[in-house]
């Protein structure tokens, strides 16, 4: 269980919240720390980040010397997923909650703080985990949470004759469908942003539709077919993590969040034999083993870590 989930534990409240957190959280770790959004060049910048170390991360601990430099990125200005500058006049976001089709509302609140964020005093809202060394939003569109999906789409290894693969500790072999990002060269899950109003685990599944079968260039026809093929298969995703993510674009007034679903093909016969296609921002995709030295994106190996915890 996660530092954050101990500490909930620990305090002395009344015993009712307590057992209503427990009942309705999933059991996930919560990110309570970040290593990738700290120290070094900011993504597609040249803004340095200012040294934040392990214990000046967060914001209850004195860090007088602390001066980031503020970065958001000129591509924002004028794209319709982006937020104006805090305090222009017409732009009166609701923090923490539903704003129209966008939700400010972050997955890090919990009974004993429901927010989940804080805003400073200047009215701008901080990284629920801590500083990053930059302030602004970076090349997040949203102040506060930026909210992406996830699909853990999962098969098991076989042997040509069928049988399960097993490692040297005679345990099965998780296999999990990877992209590799256009932007940065590494393997991730087939993720990305939720739209404007769109359900969460439908961005999921249309993320993996576009990334991993590129479902862009299917003729509508075509796309139709997969979706009904596919579409029971799909109906029965786990949600598997929901919550901060340690993403290179976070600053101290933006972040990612996701909420991740496993795809479980038990016998390998739905996606497991489907021929993959790179699409959209992917420039490859491939089933790749979950093994402990894996790295990946962001937060995405710890993702894949309460996948296989599940599975096995
Ligand atoms: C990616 C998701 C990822 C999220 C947070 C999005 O751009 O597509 O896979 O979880 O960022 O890092």
């Amino acid at each position: 269980m996660s530092a954050g989930y101990k500490k909930i534990k620990g305090l002395k409240t009344v015993s009712f919240t307590i057992s209503w957190f427990l009942m309705i959280r999933p059991t996930f770790n919560m990110i309570t720390t970040h290593f990738k959004c700290r120290g070094g060049l900011y993504p597609r910048s040249n803004i340095e980040r200012f040294l934040v170390p392990d214990d000046k991360v967060t914001w209850s601990t004195e860090f007088k010397e602390y001066d980031p430099p503020y970065y958001t990125s000129p591509s924002l200005h004028g794209k319709p997923y982006a937020d104006p500058e805090i305090g222009e006049p017409n732009f009166k976001p609701k923090w923490h909650s539903p704003n129209g089709n966008i939700t400010r509302a972050s997955y890090m609140g919990h009974p004993l703080n429901p927010i989940g964020y804080p805003l400073n005093p200047m009215g701008y809202p901080l990284n629920p985990i801590g500083r990053t060394g930059i302030k602004g939003r970076g090349v997040l569109g949203r102040w506060g949470p930026n909210h992406a999906a996830d699909p853990v789409v999962t098969r098991w290894k076989r042997l040509e004759n069928g049988e399960i693969a097993v490692d040297k500790n005679k345990k099965p072999i998780l296999q999990f469908v990877a992209i590799k990002r256009g932007d940065t060269g590494e393997w991730a899950l087939p993720g990305g942003m939720v739209d404007p109003g769109e359900k969460v685990s439908a961005a999921a599944i249309r993320e993996f539709q576009e990334e991993a079968l590129n479902s862009l260039v299917m003729s509508k026809d075509e796309r139709k077919m997969y979706e009904e093929k596919f579409d029971k298969f799909f109906s029965g995703g786990d949600v598997i993590y929901q919550g901060y993510i340690d993403d290179r674009r976070n600053t101290d007034n933006a972040w990612m969040e996701s909420v991740a679903y496993n795809f479980h093909d038990e016998n390998g016969s739905t996606v497991g034999a489907l021929k993959l296609h790179a699409g959209d921002d992917a420039v490859g995709v491939q089933w790749i083993d979950v093994t402990p030295a894996l790295k990946l994106y962001a937060s995405h190996k710890e993702i894949l870590d309460v996948v296989l915890k599940k599975r096995l």
